[in-house]
């Protein structure tokens, strides 16, 4: 594979696992703050991210190719809100699909049609991600953050179970 390719998606695992830990990060500011249905959802959501930093490990190895596994910064630990929370949760993954798109641009680049095709998966991926953060923004928006209707939002968000995405 292409050397550039290879590193950006090195990168990219690293960006996966500290998303985990962000998520994570935002599932105890929620157990904090007696919002255990988010608290639930968000450990769905690092486990996700997982799933992601391991699809990515897998196609490395699979291209026979190696794999760098790298610490990286500290997540942030202090939220205001739950709005808070979900608004850079959004902001996140849009940088994330930014970084698909810089893969993608690679790899188009090098004409490595194999990469593409894998490449795509996150794509849609990403896709439904910032869907789902728009979602709950808006139903946080139009429930109120404090009060009945988050503990409505929050008892539905405590029914979300992990199931690994269809590959
Ligand atoms: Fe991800």
């Amino acid at each position: 594979m292409d050397k550039r390719l290879v590193d950006e998606i090195n990168k990219q695992i690293t960006y996966e696992f500290y998303s985990a830990f962000l998520y994570l990060s935002m599932a105890s500011y929620c157990a904090e703050n007696n919002l255990l249905g988010f608290e639930n959802w968000f450990k769905v959501q690092k486990d996700e991210e997982e799933f992601h930093a391991n699809k990515f490990l897998d196609y490395l190895h699979e291209r026979d190719e190696h794999v760098i596994i790298t610490g990286f910064d500290n997540p942030p630990e202090e939220f205001t809100s739950l709005l808070d929370v979900l608004e850079r949760s959004l902001e996140h993954e849009k940088f994330v699909t930014s970084r698909i798109s810089l893969l993608l641009d690679i790899a188009y680049e090098v004409k490595d049609y194999a990469a593409i095709d894998f490449l795509n998966w996150y794509i849609k991926e990403q896709t439904e991600e910032e869907s789902s953060f728009k979602t709950l923004i808006g139903q946080v928006k139009l429930m109120g953050d404090i009060g009945p209707g988050v503990f409505q939002l929050d008892r539905e968000a405590g029914t979300r179970v992990f199931t690994p995405p269809i590959a």
